[in-house]
């Protein structure tokens, strides 16, 4: 049964990020926050959305700001926008946008709301570096002391390793195992080779070079000025390598696995810094305020398996849901995204579409089927474009509807894989 199909539509009526940067890079001084309101300052300028029509706010982030929890608010306190508009946060690690996108659709089909912003952000330059255990009780001793010298005294009992900072990694909380070590199992288990990692990475450069190099990427990407001088700028993702080759690919080390590995920092999405979003309506409100949507929200489903397991894997769980919810099935499919976390996870992801087993799993008797790689990331992915968690989402969920837009093609499907064994599927549908 098609779960917008019994409420009303919700139309994807425009969406933009800034460019993907490598942390570290050009976008370094701006935090997730500045970076979230920067986007929808430009969106809702670019479309001449009037603020006062906005009913709510959702933004995913992954690493949040402890000083500014909710990144949602902080964004919708932008000058364009009333303060009476709600505003929540998200987390769903690197579906934290499809997460913030399908709350928002959800308002709207339930009839609670019109028009909506959702997307997410990410600052990986600016992640939250910690006070160990030891100096933390130290400075909360200290700051309940009642004379000078019990103050001072609360310091004496530092020792050297309470000095060592706590930053947070990569890695699941449950198990310890980084998401590269997770992506290294996975090649393992499902017998994924390196030369195909570095060909599909090659590909991701090439096509993302491609679309950047013809405008079809940069059309949705406003300019970045960073603060707090304002002097530096990017207008295009900083991380796509225009020079790569397959000699270079195949002399990287395996960085997770050292001895046996396969998955490298060439086959991997960098670490990066931006933000997403885009703008919702009900088809109804759509029309009334003069708006041509791009897309609708068609279906979408989440999945969730053991993150001992084989933590990227939970698209494969999600797609037979999310296209039975639809009323599809692969073959309706014109146009599929794939965010890449790692080469090695959407090789895996792919060969999970077609096994019984996987299906099964997932309690199916058919396997989703064979991906047609012509129709697979055609603008390249994460790898080469980059990926600040809290935002990929919303960028996917813009190329698709543009990507079916400029085709001429009907229906669309986008996976995210996410940390806790999470997965995200949503079915877009043209709407031009
Ligand atoms: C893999 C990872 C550890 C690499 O980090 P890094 O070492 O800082 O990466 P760099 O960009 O510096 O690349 C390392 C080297 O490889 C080279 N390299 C990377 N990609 C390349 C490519 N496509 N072609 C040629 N060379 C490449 C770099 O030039 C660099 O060379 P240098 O050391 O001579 O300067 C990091 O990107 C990472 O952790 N990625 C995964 C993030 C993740 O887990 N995301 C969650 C997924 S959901």
């Amino acid at each position: 049964m098609p779960i917008f199909g019994n409420g009303r539509r919700v139309a994807v009526v425009a969406g933009l990020r800034t460019p993907f940067t490598r942390s570290g890079t050009t976008m370094r001084t701006a935090t997730a926050e500045d970076l979230g309101r920067a986007v929808v300052s430009e969106l809702i300028a670019r479309t001449g959305l009037d603020g006062r029509e906005l009913d709510l706010l959702v933004f995913g982030t992954v690493i949040p700001n402890v000083l500014a929890p909710n990144i949602a608010r902080e964004v919708s306190l932008i000058p364009s926008l009333p303060k009476s508009v709600q505003a929540w946060s998200v987390s769903r690690a690197c579906a934290s946008a499809n997460q913030a996108i399908t709350d928002a659709a959800d308002q709207i089909t339930l009839g609670h709301a019109d028009v909506a912003i959702a997307g997410g952000a990410e600052s990986l330059s600016n992640v939250p570096i910690l006070h160990s255990r030891g100096f933390s009780d130290v400075l909360v001793a200290a700051s309940k002391a009642k004379t000078l010298g019990a103050r001072l005294g609360a310091f004496t009992k530092l020792r050297p390793r309470d000095f060592i900072p706590v930053t947070p990694a990569i890695a699941e909380a449950s198990t310890g195992e980084t998401m590269g070590q997770s992506a290294e199992k996975m090649a393992k288990i499902n017998h994924i080779p390196r030369d195909e990692q570095d060909q599909f990475a090659l590909r991701s450069h090439r096509l993302a070079a491609a679309g950047t190099q013809d405008g079809r990427l940069t059309a949705e990407i406003m300019p970045y000025y960073a603060p707090p001088k304002y002097e530096k700028w990017e207008t295009s993702d900083n991380g796509i390598r225009t020079d790569t080759s397959p000699e270079q690919l195949a002399a990287l080390k395996p960085v997770f696995d050292r001895k046996y590995g396969t998955v490298t920092a060439g086959n991997s999405s960098p670490l990066t810094d931006g933000a997403a979003a885009v703008i919702l309506m009900s088809e109804e409100k759509a029309r009334a305020l003069g708006y041509k949507p791009i897309a609708y929200i068609k279906s979408y489903a989440y999945a969730a398996l053991d993150p001992g397991e084989q933590l990227l894997q939970a698209p494969v769980l999600a797609a037979p849901v999310a296209l039975k919810r639809a009323g599809l099935t692969l073959k309706d499919i014109d146009v599929v995204e794939m965010h890449e976390a790692f080469a090695a996870q959407v090789l895996c992801n792919l060969k999970g579409f077609e096994s019984k087993q996987w299906a099964e799993r997932a309690g199916y008797s058919a396997p989703v089927g064979t991906v047609d790689r012509s129709k697979l990331n055609v603008m390249g992915g994460s790898i080469a474009i980059g990926h600040p968690f809290g935002a990929t989402g919303a960028r996917i969920v813009t190329t698709l509807s543009n990507e079916l837009h400029r085709r001429g093609a009907q229906f669309g499907m986008l996976t995210v894989c996410a940390a806790g064994g999470l997965g995200c599927v949503m079915i877009l549908e043209n709407a031009t």
